[in-house]
């Protein structure tokens, strides 16, 4: 089958190409799928690029082990391996093949392994593309709004990195909740994240929203690009403040320091939530039903083919994409 191989850590273009590889077998558990999309999220350029390095402490110090990237995915069950018993060949599904550990199999090749218990079944309301390139960032928002935050109606929501893979969601979730929603982006996306139902957008290019007399009840940080302590100022009495970024790319450690001293803020009485992205049944169903009734679109900035995911993960760390960018297979 054809995949993108991973040879080294360094730049997409120089160690992503694309070969031809023997295609996995399901272990018990597990669903073999005829991949028709996949995406690029945060871990994909974390482990193509080895950056923050401190990372390589779990990702493998020269290279992962797997050589193939990628983890959300949606296609066609090919196969099931034994103990798989409500999904079976020709169904669409859609979910993650993450595995929280260093064999995590990869989905930017033809045929791809996830275990069946992160697999739904595709609604025929959503593309592949669409429904590929919602897990991840999909379910981070969903899981800070609806399940850490418990946004109420009225209450003040503050999403900084409004228009990216998880804002775009995160804003459009806010608003379902009947947040009243200030988005934080440049002004080329204020038309975008007004779409999506923002009620208020500051350009960070000419405000800085922890500086400003604003307040808010709930803030989803998806860049850390300031101090935690300055922008917990920003919070309401008892506001919530959800870290949720490593930064960027740069150096040993990038965001992670920042990440660590929001946990700490949390033990001084500043209420600190952070997402993890559990990547159940159930969640992906509760994701399903918003994306296919709850009036939740899916923002893909690009779709690409299989053939240029280094192009993908590289558009992905200039930290500019609108949505996510979905990559097409077959
Ligand atoms: N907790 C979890 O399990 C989990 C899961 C997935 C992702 N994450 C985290 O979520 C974070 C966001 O991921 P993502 O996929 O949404 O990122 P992303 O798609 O790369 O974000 C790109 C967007 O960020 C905006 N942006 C860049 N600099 C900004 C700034 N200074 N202020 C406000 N917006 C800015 C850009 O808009 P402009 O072009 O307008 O600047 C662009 O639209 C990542 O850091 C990742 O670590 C966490």
């Amino acid at each position: 089958m054809r995949a993108i191989i991973q040879t080294a850590y360094g730049a997409p273009e120089q160690v992503l190409t694309l070969a031809e590889v023997e295609p996995p077998t399901p272990a018990r558990g597990e669903v073999l799928i005829r991949t028709r999309a996949t995406t690029v999220n945060t871990p994909d350029w974390v482990t193509v690029t080895g950056t923050p390095w401190a990372l390589r402490l779990r990702f493998g110090l020269t290279r992962p082990p797997s050589p193939i990237r990628g983890a959300d995915i949606a296609g066609v069950v090919e196969a099931v391996g034994a103990g798989v018993t409500d999904l079976q060949p020709f169904d669409a599904v859609f979910g993650s093949a993450w595995t929280n550990t260093l064999a995590t199999p990869g989905t930017y090749c033809e045929l791809a392994v996830a275990r069946d218990i992160q697999l739904i079944r595709k609604p025929d309301a959503l593309s592949f593309e669409e429904a590929a390139s919602a897990v991840t960032s999909g379910l981070t928002a969903m899981i800070g709004l609806y399940q850490v935050a418990k946004v109420q109606p009225g209450q003040r929501v503050l999403i900084n990195g409004a228009s990216g893979g998880v804002g775009t969601f995160a804003v459009q979730m806010a608003k379902a909740m009947g947040g009243h929603v200030t988005a934080v982006c440049s002004a080329r996306n204020e038309v975008l994240v007004r779409s999506l139902g923002a009620d208020a957008v500051i350009d960070y290019n000419r405000e800085d929203f922890t500086q400003g007399d604003a307040r808010y009840d709930v803030i989803l940080d998806n860049v850390m690009n300031h101090p935690p302590g300055r922008t917990a100022r920003a919070l309401a009495p008892g506001g919530l403040f959800m870290p949720n970024s490593v930064g960027n790319s740069g150096g040993w450690f990038a965001g992670l320091p920042r990440m660590a001293r929001a946990w700490a803020m949390g033990l001084t009485g500043t209420r600190v939530g952070f997402i993890t992205c559990v990547l159940s049944r159930e969640n992906l169903t509760a994701l399903a039903e918003l994306l296919v009734s709850g009036g939740i679109r899916v923002v893909i900035d690009r779709t690409v083919p299989l053939e240029q995911a280094a192009e993908a993960v590289a558009y992905m760390l200039t930290h500019r994409a609108r949505g996510q960018i979905a990559i097409s297979v077959g």
